[in-house]
This record gives structure tokens, sequence and C-alpha cells, in this order.
């Protein structure tokens, strides 16, 4: 394919992207959105394939046939709650490749730089290794937190903010060192040694990262895997992969901005790990003397059949027990019923940005009836009945209440103030945080116990 026409065709791509991001930002032209990412992907990598570089399309065959194969069993088996971890594992590959690239560009007998053009050429190479090391390592241990095969709490390595400094330092130093080597030994040496620093400081960076936090990581890895990208565009002279991994990077370092200011948090401070951690013994424990109020279906329904006002506020454990239909139902038998009924959604309830908008719109669930925490959170007092559905980290008073709290400071739904809190979960479990909720033993609160699903399944019938 001619030069020019490829390159027509990565502005077509690109532009779509664009759009493909505008469309994501509400859920109604989600869908649109995600038809035109399809379309500028299929045409990106319709002009990379058949450019006159490309000769063994055998092989491209191939592996393209085990890349599809493999991304259509992973998306059909995933589920809505696995869908964190997925994202992490995606955006360890993106790194993976961009160290994988890096090296193989390095290594490229056919490369033919001299002068400034090399050492520039150079640098790109080194901070696509380097952003591609950490992302991946990064990732893999976001993976391992979201998915509990590692432990949530944040690992404070002692002195790890010098650990940190060490490391930013030796990268520099070897960077200089790569790019003012005059052997091809040397220069290998040197990128083998940051690439080991890089995936050391992914590990270290994340894994200090407190459970309550992990929002900010995600959207965070999200945005390196984007430089990453745009590192390795410019380092193949590849326009689409610049302008694409810039978008994922600026708009992940957008995302990032935006959590942490919903979570009230620094953004440098939650990178430089330490949040989640306990300074006082057990933070927002409630009281020994503190007694639990259970309710069952039947005093539920009822509290409900005599509300005007109803909340629901909808959690990760809505998404564990895929509750969301039950919920659907309920709301409309409300609704005929002339109840005032709202969704109050907090920012990082779940486990992924608009994890609970997803499953709401999923089931239905009229967009006009959900509201964001803000645009909510003074209407509790005037609220009969507050529904608390797998919620607990994002509904807990202790962010208020108790300095010492590890999530003191982040801005919670205060279900409290309602006149009646109704809270359906398993047992008496912690939130994401490992933090105690204090909320389960406040006088107007009524515990439902069990399964979300089964209970408003049987909410819903009692009704
Ligand atoms: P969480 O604090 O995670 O609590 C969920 C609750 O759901 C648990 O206490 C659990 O209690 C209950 N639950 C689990 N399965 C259930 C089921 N089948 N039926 C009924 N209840 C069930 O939820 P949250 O309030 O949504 O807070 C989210 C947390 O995750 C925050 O700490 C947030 O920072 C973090 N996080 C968020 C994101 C994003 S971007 N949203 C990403 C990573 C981490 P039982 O076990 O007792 O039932």
């Amino acid at each position: 394919m001619p030069e020019n026409i490829i390159t027509a065709t990565y502005l077509v791509a690109a532009i779509l992207f664009i759009f493909s991001l505008g469309g994501l930002s509400s859920n109604k032209s989600a869908r649109r959105g995600i038809l035109y990412g399809m379309f500028g992907m299929a045409l990106a990598v319709s002009a990379t394939v058949l450019n006159n570089d490309v000769t063994n399309y055998l092989m491209i065959a191939i592996t393209v046939a085990i890349g599809s194969l493999l991304g259509l069993i992973l998306a059909a088996r995933v589920q809505m709650v696995q869908m964190p971890q997925l994202v992490a594992i995606l955006h360890s590959l993106v790194g993976l490749a961009a160290v994988l690239i890096g090296f193989t560009n390095h290594m490229d007998a056919g490369s033919h730089f001299i002068g400034t053009e090399k050492t520039i050429h150079d640098i790109e190479v080194y901070l696509s290794i380097y952003i591609g090391a950490l992302t991946f390592s990064g990732s893999i241990i976001a993976f391992g937190k979201l998915s509990a095969l590692l432990n949530g709490r944040p690992l404070l390595l002692p002195g790890r903010h010098f650990l940190n400094i060490l490391m930013l330092i030796s990268v520099v130093v070897l960077g200089w060192l790569f790019v003012d080597s005059n052997t091809p030994e040397a220069a290998l040496t040197a990128l083998y040694i940051m690439t080991a620093v890089g995936l050391i400081f992914g590990i270290h960076m994340v894994i200090a990262i407190g459970g309550a936090d992990m929002p900010v990581v995600i959207s965070m890895l999200n945005s390196y895997s984007g430089w990453a990208a745009a590192a390795t565009g410019f380092m193949l002279s590849n326009d689409l992969l610049i302008i694409v991994g810039a978008l994922v990077g600026s708009s992940g370092a957008i995302l990032s901005y935006i959590i942490c200011k919903a979570m009230n948090r620094n953004f440098i401070s939650v990178i430089a790990g330490g949040f989640g951690v306990t300074k006082a013994p057990i933070s927002g424990d409630p009281s020994p003397q503190a007694e639990v109020i259970s309710i069952d279906v039947i005093g539920a329904a009822t509290l409900l059949n005599q509300a005007k006002k109803v909340m629901i506020v909808p959690g990760y454990g809505m998404a564990v027990a895929q509750a969301q239909h039950a919920v659907s139902g309920i709301t409309q038998l409300l609704m005929s019923k002339g109840v005032n009924i709202r969704f109050g959604i907090h920012p990082v309830a779940g486990r992924m940005p608009g994890h609970m908008n997803v499953l709401l719109a999923e089931a239905k669930i009229p967009y006009d009836a959900v509201f964001e925490m803000d645009e909510i959170n003074d209407d509790f007092p005037n609220i009969d009945v507050t529904i608390v559905i797998g919620a607990n980290d994002t509904v807990n008073p202790s962010a208020l209440d108790e300095p010492d709290s590890p999530i003191a400071g982040m801005p919670v739904l205060k279900v409290w103030q309602s006149k009646t809190t109704i809270v359906l979960k398993r047992g008496m479990a912690a939130g994401y945080s490992g933090v105690e909720n204090p909320l389960f033993t406040k006088d107007n609160t009524r515990m439902l116990f069990g399964d979300a699903k089964t209970s408003m399944d049987e909410l819903l019938v009692a009704l």
C-alpha cells in the first residue's frame, strides 16, 4: 500500500479513536463509542499489515489468529466482577510489548542512525523499555491484588522513599551510560540493568499502595501503558502509535486526577505509597457493646411499603451477587406505586470506574434515576429508607469521623442520615480496605444478611 494512503488511514483511525473516547464519556453514547474504537482499530491494524515493510504474511496471519482467539476466549469467559483484573493484566501486556519491541529495535542490525539522530533514537528506546518494564511488573501486582491472590494491604519497606529515589537516580545514570556507550555489550548491559530496576520499581510502587487507593493505581497504570505505547511510537516512527499512546496516557492521567479528587487524595502521596495504613490500632472498630440489629425480608418489605422516598446505594457486593436485575424489578415495582426512588453512586464503588453505572444500565434502570455522590449526598436526611446493596467502604462513616482511619478524608455517601438504612451483605466482613464499618451498629441501621441477589429476589416477592 502506498505510504500516503497508509498515513491517511492512520489519520482516519486516530480521529475514530478520539470519537470513541468522546462516546465513552456517557452511558447513552458508549455503544457508539465502542463501535468507533473497533472500526478505528480494524483500520489501524490493516494499514500496519499492508505496510511495504511487511513481507511475511503467514507469520502475521498466525499471530493475529492466536491473539484474536485468546482475546475472544478471555472476553467470553470473564465475569463482570473480574473485569478490573482483566484490564490490569492487559496493561501488563502493553508494558511487555514495549520492552520486547525496545530490545528488538535496539538489536536491529538494519538500524542506521548516526549522530544526534542516534542519541534521540537511543533515548526513545530507553524510555520505551523503562516505562514498559514498570507498567508490566506494576500491572501484574495490581492483578494479584485485585484478584485477591495477593494481600490488599500496603507493604511498606523501611526507607521506601530513599529506595525509590535511589532507583530513579540509577535509571538516569544508566541512561547516560547507555547513550554514551562505546560498545554494543556496554549498551546492552546498561539496558538489562535498567530493565531490572524498572521491574523492581513497578513492583515496589504498587505493592506499597493500600486497598482503598487501588482505583488510582489502575488508572495510573492505564496512563503508563499509554505513555509506553507513545514512546514505542516515537521509536518506530509510527504516528498512529504516538497519537493513540498520548490519548491513552493523557486520559489515564486525567482519570487518576479525577479519582484522586473524588477520594480526597493527593496524587503524589498515593504514588509514594503509604495510604491505607492503619495509624490507630483498629480504626472505626464498632465498640464491643454495640449491637447489630438484623431484619428479615418481610420486615424490609414492610418498611419499603411505608416509604415515600427511597435511595439505593449499590457497591461491589451487588456486582458479586449479580443482583442488578432483581434491583431493577424492585425499582420498577416501587416506581409504579409512586415511590420516589433514586440511586446514589460513589465514584469508586465496585472495582473499576463506572462499575455500578454499567451494571445498572445493563439492568435497564432509567438513567435519570441514577445520581453521582455529590448530587445527592445532602438529600439523605429526607430519605425514608436507604438500601445499601453490598457497599461497605463507600458508606463508612469512619472516613469522616475518625481522623486516624486508613480511609480518613475519603468522601462517603452519608446513608446513616436517612430515617432507616437497610444494609444487604452476607456477614460482618470488612470492605476492600479492610476497615471495620460502624454503620452496621447504628441505631437506625438494619442488617439484611444473605447473598444480595437472593435477598433482593425474596424482597421483590414479599413486596
Ligand atoms: P467494598 O468496600 O469492597 O465492600 C463490598 C461488600 O460487599 C463487602 O463488605 C461484602 O461483605 C459484600 N458482599 C460481597 N459479596 C456479596 C454478596 N454476594 N451479597 C451481598 N454482599 C456481598 O465495596 P464498595 O463500597 O463498593 O467499595 C469499593 C472499594 O473498592 C473501595 O475501597 C475502593 O477504593 C476499592 N476499589 C475501587 C476501585 C474502583 S475504580 N471502583 C478499584 C479498586 C479498588 P460480606 O462479605 O460480608 O458479604
